[in-house]
């Protein structure tokens, strides 16, 4: 028996071991989240008991993000990840999704442009190295305001990402912005990370951040200038980029105030 079936919490496992050696940064709560979600849109595909392909997607107001698509080596070439996509679009369209966002590698680019995604961005992957402000805490989250904020960006209400990422690094918000920083082991994240007065993004960023010698990373749209500014003025440098794509309504995307996507391409 071969097929499309449900992404199931003992699938999160063997996906983190292949997604660790394709070298992408994931962890478990993202899959708990994504799991909690939108199950729906949460696939993998199963050859005689095996799973050998594995696809999210997760659904914020009227827009969707497919992330993690990832077939086992040896079953690739054999249209799985063009099935997972069809049928991930599908659920999204069918829960009233009008627009739907990826990330694309080289290797996925194909079946995206095939499917009908469109090139709207690149994501820029940004490196450095830097430290929490000593004895930083947390201001407390007040989503209303992180909501419109991002939603100036993406377009659309994306208060479960928000809550989850927030909730789980370190924020700090201004009049006109915020910036999140999210521990992953010993390297730290930067994002979600966004402003609607572009000024506030470096002093959000010094209040954050201080040199140091933690690995830091975060992702980018190319279409941030401003960003692009502050990053390098820190030592910071891009380290690979994918292409941001969508299919459906033509987003209300403004790149100028995004400075840090909130995941590592997997949920926006
Ligand atoms: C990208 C990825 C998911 C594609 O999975 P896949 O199951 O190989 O996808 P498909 O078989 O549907 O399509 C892949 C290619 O095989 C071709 N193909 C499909 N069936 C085929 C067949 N029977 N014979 C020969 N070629 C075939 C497709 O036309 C497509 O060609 P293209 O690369 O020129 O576009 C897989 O390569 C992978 O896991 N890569 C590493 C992780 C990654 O990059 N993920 C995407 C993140 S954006």
């Amino acid at each position: 028996m071969s097929g499309c079936g449900a992404f199931l919490h003992d699938d999160i496992d063997p996906f983190l071991a292949l997604a660790t050696g394709e070298g992408w940064i994931s962890g478990r709560w993202e899959f708990e989240f994504l799991l909690g979600t939108f199950p729906q849109g949460c696939l993998v595909w199963r050859e005689a008991g095996e799973t050998v392909g594995y696809l999210t997607s997760v659904k914020y107001g009227k827009s969707g993000w497919i992330g993690n698509l990832l077939v086992q080596p040896q079953a690739r070439r054999h249209g799985i990840g063009r099935a997972l996509m069809e049928r991930a679009v599908a659920v999204l369209l069918k829960n009233g999704v009008e627009t739907i966002w990826l990330t694309a590698s080289e290797e996925g680019a194909g079946i995206y442009c095939r499917l009908g995604f469109a090139p709207i961005d690149h994501i820029y992957r940004w490196t450095g190295q830097g430290a929490p402000q000593p004895g930083d805490r947390s201001e407390p989250v007040d989503l209303e305001h992180l909501r419109a904020v991002d939603r100036v960006g993406w377009g659309d209400r994306r208060e479960t990402l928000l809550q989850l990422t927030c909730c789980r690094g370190r924020l700090h918000a201004s009049s006109g912005g915020f910036i999140c920083c999210q521990d992953w082991g010993d390297a730290l994240q930067v994002g979600p990370w966004n402003c609607v007065i572009a000024s506030q993004a470096l002093q959000l960023w010094d209040r954050m951040l201080v040199p140091g010698d933690r690995k830091i990373f975060l992702d980018v749209p190319a279409g941030n200038f401003a960003a692009r500014e502050i990053l390098s003025s820190r030592g910071f440098s891009v380290k690979g980029s994918a292409q941001l794509m969508y299919l459906g309504h033509h987003p209300l995307y403004q790149p100028g105030n995004i400075f840090a996507l909130a995941s590592m391409g997997s949920m926006g």
